[in-house]
């Protein structure tokens, strides 16, 4: 007879933001890369973005620039966003929304403030992922997924003390609409004080926490984790927990992100990320050449 039991992963590190300017001139916490840490595999870069209360006039994007080889993944929780594309692609990201951009052989495109929203300030906050794409996917044909925020599956626990949107993977008998071309779990939990959820992720996956407020309990020896900390979970067990102390007065909220690792040669170039430095110096000269196309306006 076979016993299925299912055991708690510890924590393997945390890991501090660092604070940088990105585009021309925003302010983002940034966990990873950095020097001493390049990227977490399947994961190239985590961005949040704020929150930050914006005067009128004040909000600043990052204005035309390309990507090959990564998905970049804009989610929105305040504010609203303006995007446009090589491929002839507009829209304007609202609250709860999700844009997931394959760039694959190449897209050049804008994420700026929407004009109104730069026009009356107010509070700006989200986040932006990078997904390192499989050698199989780097050169396909770009991809949007564009999720409004009332098509991200939620789910709640019965006294509403757990809460989680399922942008990809499952929570709670939430299943993300998102498609990943590998597998990859990407979770925004909100807990309030006292509440404590255990989530599984299978051991082949590479996971980790991102503390977007509060402060919680992280894993089975139950590690502190603060606001703007990133909390990695060592590969040694299913499911993760993670309680968020009764003692706490507010509650916290977190992403909980994981993938199957590639393991495959990361050669990076700003936004380019590719298996190898000719791939680099190609992708280069093609941009240069305008082959990953222009932004009409
Ligand atoms: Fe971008």
């Amino acid at each position: 007879m076979t016993v299925q039991t299912q055991t708690l992963r510890t924590v393997a590190g945390i890991v501090n933001s660092v604070e940088t300017l990105e585009g021309a001139g925003f302010l983002v916490r940034r966990p990873f890369p950095k020097s001493s840490f390049s990227y977490f595999d399947p994961f190239l870069l985590l961005d949040e973005l704020g929150p930050v209360n914006l005067k009128p006039g004040q909000a600043k994007g990052a204005p035309d620039h390309p990507h090959r080889g990564f998905e970049t993944v804009t989610y929105l929780l305040d504010g609203r966003l303006e995007h446009k594309d090589s491929e002839g692609h507009t829209g304007v990201l609202n609250p709860g929304d999700v844009q997931w951009m394959t760039a694959g052989a190449g897209v050049v495109h804008s994420e700026m403030p929407e004009s109104e929203f730069t026009r009356t300030g107010g509070r700006l906050h989200g986040i932006q992922l990078w997904v390192n794409l499989p050698q199989r996917d780097k050169m396909m044909a770009p991809r949007y997924q564009e999720i409004a925020a009332e098509r991200i599956p939620v789910a709640q626990t019965a006294d509403g003390s757990v809460k989680v949107r399922a942008l990809a993977g499952e929570a709670l008998g939430a299943k993300a609409v998102i498609e990943t071309r590998t597998p990859i779990i990407y979770l925004h939990f909100t807990l309030q004080p006292g509440a404590s959820v255990v989530q599984r992720v299978p051991p082949a996956y590479n996971a980790f926490a991102y503390v977007l407020d509060g402060s919680g309990l992280f894993g089975s020896e139950e590690e502190t984790g603060n606001d703007g900390q990133m909390v990695i979970f060592a590969s040694d067990g299913d499911e993760v927990v993670i309680t968020n102390p009764a003692t706490a007065r507010e509650p916290l909220d977190f992403l909980l992100l994981a993938g199957v690792p590639l393991n495959e040669p990361v050669v990076r170039y700003g936004p380019f990320v590719m298996n190898d430095a000719a791939e680099i110096e190609q992708a280069i000269a093609d941009y240069q050449q305008g082959k990953m196309g222009r932004i009409y306006a």
